[in-house]
């Protein structure tokens, strides 16, 4: 089983709760590893604290994760991943290789306004990784309101399940991290233990994280190579990474779904006209550099446009994809 973490929101709990599921589900008897994907790296700061060896974690905030996990995962039953509030392209990383993504929600319009981009993302992830299910956990309520039961409603517009389990705002689960352990360590018998205990019940994490089902998806991504086997002049490939592009005057954000040197295909979901010119600026897998290029759309679907360099910037794409294919074999 891989669990993550996910919400675009930063301070909703996602660490708070990824430490105490790996806690809970370790005490059921499985080998756990946490990767904290953050770049804050917070969960080996907590581990530190009093050497806290219930279960395995690194800090591993890379974009390769979906490519990196099926080594990182050798041994162990169950993965749990801490996500990062922002970074995007982390996070579809993360996506691309769970099972079981879960968007802690706190009782605040901000909270939900701000899910719908993790929303979108998991759908995005989904055409790649079809076993990923999303489910909704409404984290941080204030004992004795009504706010989690209004949240509730209002998640009910958005195609997502929601975990019937709560948690609520307790003291416990500060203090307890400030000691270096498991809510569970610090109050066994508290209402914050019982919450995280009912929520790893609901969670069916028995479902075991088999390498077969890791190759599998890494698999699902190769095949999206479009065009290696068309034996296209420039060679494309996938590097699922996201850019930023302008069209006519105004910005949008896509994933690059595969790239040559003559062009790309942009997954998006907005339509343009063809023949408008689009400016197109995404990181280098190779030094984190930006890379901009200039182009022509000269298709627009549902799934997303096919954009043709112009001739003056092929040498520039030459030397990024021949990079990119070089490091894709
Ligand atoms: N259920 C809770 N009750 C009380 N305090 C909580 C609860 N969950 C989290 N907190 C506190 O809220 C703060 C933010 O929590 P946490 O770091 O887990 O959120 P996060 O979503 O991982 O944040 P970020 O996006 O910055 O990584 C921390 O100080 C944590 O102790
Ligand atoms: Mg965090």
């Amino acid at each position: 089983m891989i669990i993550s973490l996910t919400n675009h929101k930063g301070g909703v709990g996602k660490t708070t709760l990824a430490i105490n599921i790996a806690f809970c589900i370790a005490t059921k008897k499985q080998k756990v590893l946490l990767i904290d994907a953050d770049p804050q790296g917070k969960v080996l700061q907590w581990q530190a604290i009093c050497d806290n060896k219930s279960f395995d974690a690194i800090h591993h905030p890379m974009d390769t994760l979906h490519a990196d996990i099926i080594e990182l995962a050798k041994g162990y039953e169950c993965i749990v991943i801490d996500a990062p509030p922002s970074n995007l392209d982390i996070n579809l990383s993360i996506l691309l290789t769970t099972k079981l993504a879960i968007i802690p929600i706190e009782p605040s319009p901000l909270s939900i306004w701000a899910s719908k981009n993790t929303v979108s993302l998991i759908k995005d992830a989904r055409r790649h990784n079809s076993r990923l299910e999303g489910h909704f956990l409404i984290s941080r309520k204030v004992v004795g309101t009504s706010l989690g039961r209004d949240v509730r409603e209002e998640l009910n517009a958005i195609d997502m399940a929601i975990a019937d389990t709560e948690i609520c705002q307790r003291t416990d689960f500060v203090k307890s991290l400030r000691e270096g352990l498991s809510v569970l360590q610090y109050a066994p018998g508290g209402e914050a233990t019982k919450e995280i205990s009912r929520l790893c019940t609901e969670i069916n994490f028995d479902d075991s994280c088999s390498l077969r089902y890791l190759t599998d998806i890494r698999r699902n991504i190769d095949d999206y190579k479009v065009g290696v086997t068309e034996k296209r002049q420039h060679p494309r490939r996938v590097p699922l990474v996201s850019v930023d592009f302008a069209v006519q005057g105004r910005a949008y954000r896509g994933f690059i779904h595969n790239i040559s040197a003559g062009g790309a295909f942009i997954e998006t979901r907005e339509s343009f006209e063809v023949g408008a010119e689009i400016t197109m600026t995404f990181l280098s897998s190779k030094d984190r550099k930006p890379i901009k290029v200039t182009g022509e759309i000269v298709r627009s679907g549902p799934q997303g446009i096919g954009v043709r360099f112009k001739v003056a910037q092929r040498d520039t794409m030459i030397k990024a994809v021949t990079h990119e294919s070089q490091s894709a074999n």
